[in-house]
């Protein structure tokens, strides 16, 4: 029953004590990621608190991540039921579902539609770097539009477009302007997603705040009508994919999964609404994390201007002023690829993984944690554990913000190229610079993306401004 299920939880974990009716809620902070790592080094890299209603289980550091999401890979896989949760994709998302054969089959058809369009072979590859060059040379020129006589802009909104672009040609065949006003108001409103569904968001786990007004619940409610704008907008779009369907012609990633989804009398339980589905996780999942960290690279190149020299330097010996840099080039790039892993790590922008949920008992470092309790996954903490003696062999490979184990992002190939194109294109084509009176503050917004506080910045041409030829 559930009184032996939370003894057994609260005696066998340690964590700070828990108030009634809120637990350790009003201990959170402004970021949880950092008080989580430091109540870890009170209690342990496991252990337990108390949100509202729900007994949460915090992993911590290296070792106990990885072996909860390695070694004990199934029994972390879940996700809980969390009302914001079921508000996504009308309830038909892969991301916020929880471990199941259904699940399993879901994932499969968007791992495998990912492959398709972007590394299956060596045309696919091309087709998918000439679509992020396009859009990363026409965030050079807007860039350079927007710093006409010496102005100063914030480049957040250009950088979500411009995602957003790459994905939306992917899932439609159809990129927008980034003048087009609707896209850009959706985009705007699809900013404040993470806010609620980042850990420790209160709606879920205080479901009485719904009850009465307050700014849970209208941030609630926001949320609620921006998924149900959001699925629409997709819906509109697959629906005309359906009108004009040809089975002989795959023509982006919509096709590919009506042809599975839709058109396969499958048993498994998939049906039409989980194509919108896997539509609006691709969308959703790759805008705002790879503009969020293009927007921390340029904010960190601006800060350090002594590093952009360096970065400059490099690329005009490797790549030279007469064309664009390329995937090809990342080999001889090692310096600006190393300047992206210490971003993803320094910022570790994806702070804590969305929250997972245990299918089954399990115990982790000698602690036993039940079936179906919340937990959090403080990838920051892994990020910034001080190293052990010597330096590790293979650093990039441990920072982790991509997670592990079954959960793990599907989109990190795709995401690395579209991040080192944007980078080294707008590297290779302009200078950013700070305004004298600017100080940029490495100060963030906490959600699921951790995002800088606005800065501006102006951007200079470097030489002759090159298109892309292919
Ligand atoms: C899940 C990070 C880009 C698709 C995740 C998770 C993280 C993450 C931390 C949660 C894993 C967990 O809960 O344990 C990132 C970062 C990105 C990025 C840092 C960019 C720098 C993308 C892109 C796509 C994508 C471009 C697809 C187009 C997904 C999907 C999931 C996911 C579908 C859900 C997986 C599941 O629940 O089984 N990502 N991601 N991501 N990501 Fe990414």
């Amino acid at each position: 029953c559930l009184w032996v299920r939370n003894f057994r939880l609260k005696r066998r974990l340690p964590g700070p004590f828990a108030w009634p009716v809120v637990g350790n809620a009003m201990q959170l902070g402004q970021m949880p990621h950092i008080t989580f790592a430091k109540l870890a080094k009170k209690y342990g890299n496991v252990y337990q608190i108390r949100l509202g209603c729900s007994d949460i289980v915090v992993l911590n550091g290296d070792r106990a991540i990885r072996e909860a999401l390695i070694l004990h890979s199934t029994e972390f896989a879940g996700r809980p039921n969390f009302v914001s949760f079921q508000a996504v994709s009308g309830g038909k998302s892969m991301t916020f579902t929880n471990y199941s054969k259904q699940w399993k089959m879901h994932r499969k058809i968007a791992q495998s539609t990912i492959r398709a369009f972007s590394s299956a072979n060596s045309q696919t590859k091309k087709a998918f770097e000439q679509q992020v060059v396009a859009e990363a040379t026409e965030l050079v020129e807007i860039f350079l539009k927007l710093s006409a006589q010496g102005q100063y802009f914030n480049p957040a909104h250009e950088l979500t477009v411009a995602a957003a672009n790459v994905i939306c040609a992917l899932c439609f065949g159809k990129r927008y302007g980034h003048d087009d006003v609707e896209f850009r108001a959706l985009l705007q409103k699809l900013d404040k997603f993470g806010e609620t569904i980042g850990a420790g968001s209160l709606v879920d786990v205080m479901p009485w705040l719904q009850s009465f007004p307050n700014p849970v619940r209208s941030m609630f409610n926001n949320f609620k009508d921006l998924n149900q704008e959001f699925f629409g907008f997709v819906h509109n779009k697959v629906e005309e994919h359906r009108d004009t369907f040809d089975p002989e012609v795959t023509r982006d990633m919509s096709d590919a999964i009506i042809g599975v989804i839709d058109k396969v009398d499958s048993d498994n339980g998939l049906t039409k609404g989980h194509t919108e589905g896997t539509v609006s996780d691709l969308i959703g999942a790759g805008l705002d994390t790879v503009s969020t960290a293009i927007h921390w690279i340029l904010l960190l190149l601006a800060k350090h201007p002594e590093i952009q020299t360096k970065l400059h330097e490099l690329l005009d010996k490797v790549v030279g002023r007469n064309r664009l840099p390329s995937v090809d080039d990342r080999s001889s790039l090692a310096y600006l690829d190393a300047f992206i892993y210490e971003t993803m790590r320094f910022t570790s922008f994806v702070p804590i993984t969305i929250p997972h949920s245990t299918t089954s008992d399990v115990t982790i470092e000698g602690l036993h944690i039940p079936k179906d309790t919340v937990v959090f996954i403080n990838q920051w903490s892994v990020n910034h554990e001080p190293p052990e003696g010597s330096l590790d062999k293979d650093l990039t490979n441990n920072v982790m913000i991509f997670s592990a184990g079954k959960r793990r992002c599907i989109g990190n190939q795709i995401a690395k190229v579209e991040i080192f194109l944007f980078f080294a294109i707008l590297l290779h084509q302009c200078s950013f610079e700070k305004s004298a009176h600017e100080d940029l503050s490495l100060n963030c917004t906490y959600g699921l993306t951790l995002k800088p506080l606005n800065y501006k910045i102006t951007a200079t041409l470097r030489g002759e401004l090159l298109k892309a030829v292919w």
